[in-house]
Formats: structure tokens, sequence, C-alpha cells
């Protein structure tokens, strides 16, 4: 049986939660999509409050991953140990709310989602990724693990790709906001690409105003991030599993552009 995976670079702001509400289900059914997983943690610009998790599961999200801005809005700590629908970094090394894995079924299938938190330019206290989706993947009880790699570096993802090639179905990047053209599986059966993009407005600095971007390269005062404004997109990538050989057998991207 082939068991099939959307998986939805970062929403920005309003402009991404709408395009999100308003696309997802018709892209899911269009893709013929079993399972989605959404990285939500611009849902706010930064950080993510309960009313926009909730907003995110129910345009179709069935798991939400987060990354380094999780606790911008400290609001979301509470709903993170209550909602087992979302996931922030499993690789914080402190002692904070949530959890980093999941298990969910589908298709009669238990998909482990793992997310997890890339250390190369990213100032957070985190224990070792690598050593992190071991621990993981050696301890869980699923059929499929899949996992979204929040990190700035290129070479860390794909680093991250490899040392997990056999051992998860699919490894994909977020944070970056900017979609790659590497869709790949590679030899031991894990479907790659090194990051989704974003979903959010289309004319701007990775979701934000351009001149607030331009204003910080250029030396001012730091301001308050504002959203870009006009059409948005939604950058995605889909995974197609062989589910007896527990490999990835596809994957392409599934852009939209309004
Ligand atoms: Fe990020
Ligand atoms: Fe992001």
């Amino acid at each position: 049986m082939l068991l099939k995976l959307l998986a939805v670079g970062d929403v920005v702001g309003e402009g991404g939660q709408d395009i999100l509400s308003r696309r997802l289900s018709s892209l899911r059914e269009e893709l013929g999509a079993h399972f989605t997983v959404v990285n939500g943690e611009n849902a706010s610009g930064v950080g993510v409050t309960p009313a926009q998790a909730r907003r995110m599961l129910e345009a179709g999200a069935d798991v939400i991953t987060l990354g380094n801005h999780t606790w911008n809005r400290i609001q979301i700590g509470d709903y993170l140990d209550k909602e087992p629908r979302i996931l922030r970094p499993a690789n914080y090394a402190g002692r904070v709310p949530g959890r980093g894995m999941g298990v969910y079924s589908c298709q009669g299938m238990r998909i482990a989602v793992l997310n997890l938190m890339g250390r190369l330019e990213l100032n957070s206290n985190l224990d070792s990724p690598f050593k992190s989706a071991d621990w993981l993947l050696n301890r869980g009880n699923y059929d499929l693990a899949v996992v979204d790699f929040h990190a700035e570096a290129t070479s860390e993802k794909g680093a991250m790709a490899w040392y997990l090639d056999g051992r998860a179905a699919a490894v994909w990047g977020t944070h970056t906001h900017v979609p790659t053209a590497d869709c790949q599986i590679l030899p031991k059966g894990t479907g790659f690409v090194t990051d989704l993009g974003m979903t959010g407005p289309r004319r701007s600095v990775l979701g934000i105003k351009p001149e607030h971007s331009i204003n910080l390269f250029l030396g001012g005062l730091p301001r308050r991030y504002e959203e870009a404004e006009g059409n948005c997109k939604l950058n995605a990538c889909l995974f197609t599993f062989d589910t007896e050989k527990k490999k990835c057998v596809a994957v392409s991207r599934a852009d939209i552009e309004e």
C-alpha cells in the first residue's frame, strides 16, 4: 500500500493561516494525501498561540511542528502539554513543556513524527539533534518515522538526512522559509528535501515587510517585525511511502501560488 504525507512549510502570520485554511483540504484531496504535518512556528510572526494552533488543526493539519520560535508566545506552554498533535523540537536541553515526538495512527500504520532543531547559527540551548534522533528512533513504537529538522544550515540538514537514511522514511528541513529544489530519495529509502519553504506573503523577506528587514541590515533600531501584505503562497512537499518496505518511493514539491 502507498501512504502519502504532505509536509507544509512554516506558516507565517495571518496571511499564512488564511491560505492554509482556504487551500489545505482541497490540496490534500487533489494529491490524495493521507497525513499532513504543518510547521506552525511563525503563525504569530514569531511563535504560535493556542488559538492559532487550533486553527491550523482545523484547517487540516494532523500534526503541527515548531522550531526556534516555540517560546516567543509563552502561553503555548500549557497547550504543548495538553495537545498531543503539536510538537516542539525534541532536543531542547532545558526542562521545557511539551514533547518532541508523537506517534499517530493513519491507514492502519503508526507514524512517528519527530521535530528536531539544528545547532548551526541557532543560539538555543540544544542537545545534539543527531543523538536525540538516535535516542528517539531506538525507543519508539512505530511503523514509519518522519522528521521535521528545523535548521539554518543546508549542511546540517543534509547530514541529518544521510545520517537517518534507512531509519526515517522522510526528513525535511524547515526554518529558512526558502523552498529548495532538491527533492530526492537517498540510497536506503529516505525521502529528503533541504527546505520546504514557507506558507505566507510572497512579496516579503521571509514573510515580513521588506523595509523592516532592510532597516535591520542598515543598522536601524530593532523594531517589531510586521507581516508583509498581498498574495500568499503555500510551500509544501509530498512524500509517498511504500508501507510494506517502509521506504519512500516518491517525493515532489506541491506548492501553491496565489
Ligand atoms: Fe525558525
Ligand atoms: Fe520559521
